[in-house]
């Protein structure tokens, strides 16, 4: 299965089970967009936030409750993981407050500066460095001076003693709620970098104060911005 090209690996039969599947992740995703909604909280009332990768929507629908005037432009480029995130929009009655851009970054119109940019669970399927610094940069040139990038990523130092019980209890995991996982893929079909890796590359994507805020097994999540 090609994890580079998302319009296949997230096809249309995976993005209508997409949500049943991880299902068993929800105390994690509970989590992960609990402490997403607290870091950008300070933005205030009123912001407008791009959600790349947005897949069926998860964290668009979390920061679309809790904060109820600002906007959203969506981005996804697999169709089927778009019109599920449509669907879900409109049954929560959001969709005045979206702008649904399916494809890449690359192709999204120039618009105003977004207050801020959230990356859950995307840029680990870029293994190539240049090509995950250019989609970093990518984002990051859309945001205002102060704005804040929150990404997500499978992540570790395969070098470090650690790793493999990290793997170890990964596969616990997946086993626990009901989900098969390969391992050989880690590190090779998406990339896994070390706290050391991932600052730099988000320092030289164009971003500052890289700041990891939330680890679950081989989960890290980081919120960074642009500088003022
Ligand atoms: C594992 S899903 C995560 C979806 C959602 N963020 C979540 O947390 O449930 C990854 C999503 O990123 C999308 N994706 C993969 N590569 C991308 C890229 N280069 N730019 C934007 N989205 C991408 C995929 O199509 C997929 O919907």
């Amino acid at each position: 299965m090609n994890q580079q090209d998302p319009s296949k690996f997230f096809d249309q039969e995976k993005a209508a089970g997409y949500d049943q599947r991880w299902a068993g992740m929800a105390p994690i995703n509970d989590a992960q967009h609990l402490l997403l909604k607290a870091v950008l909280s300070p933005l205030g009332p009123i912001a407008r936030v791009l959600c790349v990768g947005a897949g069926t929507g998860a964290e668009l629908l979390a920061l679309a409750a809790a904060f109820p005037e600002w906007t959203f432009t969506v981005v996804e480029p697999a169709p089927g993981m778009m019109a599920v995130c449509r669907q879900r929009a409109e049954a929560a009655g959001i969709t005045s407050r979206c702008t649904f851009h399916e494809g890449y970054l690359d192709s999204l119109q120039p618009s105003q500066p977004f207050d801020a940019a959230t990356s859950i669970l995307v840029s680990h399927f870029l293994v190539d460095r240049e090509k995950r610094k250019r989609y970093f940069a990518e984002i990051a040139q859309r945001l205002r001076p102060g704005g804040l990038l929150v990404n997500a990523d499978l992540a570790a130092n395969m070098q470090s003693p650690e790793y493999e019980r990290l793997v170890q209890h990964w596969v616990s995991l997946h086993s626990l709620v009901g989900l098969e996982t390969k391992t050989d893929h880690l590190g090779r079909e998406v990339a896994l970098l070390s706290n050391k890796e991932m600052q730099q590359l988000l320092i030289d994507s164009g971003l500052t104060r890289p700041t990891l805020y939330f680890q679950t097994l081989l989960i890290r999540t980081w919120v960074s911005e642009v500088a003022a």
